[in-house]
């Protein structure tokens, strides 16, 4: 093990290369990993870096994100089958169909999506700036592409916005029920229920508090509370367990894990590094208008 982190960390430093990894990520990642975070921090390394290479330990999404953001540098994606599934519900001809059904409306795009699908959006979002953005926009209806349930959530905490969604969704966060979070209330009282919004809204609105990983991950930091129910991803209920020995971190269910996101190993990293294989490109005019969708919501996030 100690001979693969070596490996990495001199050829990190021998090509300039920086390794960004999501808090869904296996945990073991974050041992060779220079930045570890949520979709929206991550891409704000992304747009700032110096680096010559980014190795992205994530999904395809991510990776590509990156590469729209920083062009000229070199984006490499550990495991080049790594997907997101909620990104995959909305292909491109889709989008032109779900537009052409509500035409003259602004259009949020999830950062879950391709670049072929932010080219068509007006505006990007993350799960942890969802609101703002689409408050941003000052119109009181919206189209939000592809989650559902991120959407919905959001309109309910404006109050003043109808929010129009696609209906995608994230598999591996729709595995959650109302039951899970009444079984958790039930077995640990003292408890906060800490969920993120791609989870069904059923599930959301009972939930004590609804953010992004890293607002979950923040949340468990600023409590004075000791436990914690975490309903997402196992990625980050095992950092709150490495992170907060003292704190009661519990999952709310086991095995909730995003295939896609585990199949990344330090193998995986040490390959990439090495022969550079699995670089991102995206097609020039695709990333010009994908880009405009990305550099908004950045501006808003500042
Ligand atoms: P975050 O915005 O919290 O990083 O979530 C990304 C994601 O894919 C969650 O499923
Ligand atoms: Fe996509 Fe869900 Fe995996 Fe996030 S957890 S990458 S939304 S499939």
């Amino acid at each position: 093990m100690s001979n693969i982190l070596e490996k990495i960390k001199i050829l990190k430093k021998q090509k300039n290369a920086i390794i960004l990894a999501h808090c869904y990520q296996p945990v073991e990642i974050d041992k060779v990993a220079d930045y570890v975070g949520d979709s929206l921090y991550l891409s704000q390394i992304a747009s700032r870096t110096d680096a010559d290479i980014i190795v992205f330990a994530g999904v395809y999404f991510m990776a590509q994100t990156a590469k729209l953001l920083s062009p000229n540098k070199k984006v490499l994606l550990p495991q080049i089958e790594a997907g997101c599934r909620m990104a995959d519900m909305l292909s491109h001809r889709q989008l032109k169909e779900f537009l052409a059904q509500h035409p003259s409306l602004p259009t949020v795009c999830y950062v879950n999506s391709t670049a072929e699908v932010k080219a068509e959006c007006d505006i990007c979002c993350t799960s942890s700036n969802a609101e703002k953005i689409v408050k941003s926009l000052g119109k009181s209806k919206i189209l939000f592409v592809p989650d559902t349930y991120l959407g919905k959530w959001v309109e309910k905490q404006l109050g003043n916005v109808e929010v129009i969604t696609y209906p995608g969704f994230c598999p591996t966060h729709l595995q959650i029920r109302p039951q899970d979070i009444e079984n958790a209330r039930n077995k640990y009282p003292e408890a906060l229920i800490l969920a993120h919004p791609e989870c069904h809204m059923s599930v959301s609105s009972i939930a004590d508090y609804v953010g992004s990983t890293a607002g979950i991950m923040k949340f468990v930091e600023k409590s004075k509370d000791k436990t914690f129910v975490i309903a997402t991803e196992q990625g980050v209920t095992d950092r709150l367990k490495r992170d907060y020995p003292n704190k009661n971190i519990i999952p709310i269910k086991s095995n909730l894990i995003c295939p896609n996101m585990k199949m990344t190993s330090l193998e995986d990293i040490l390959h990439v590094l090495e022969t550079e294989e699995n670089e991102i490109f995206v097609d020039k005019d695709i990333a010009q208008r994908a880009v405009r969708c990305l550099d908004r919501m950045l501006e808003v996030s500042k």
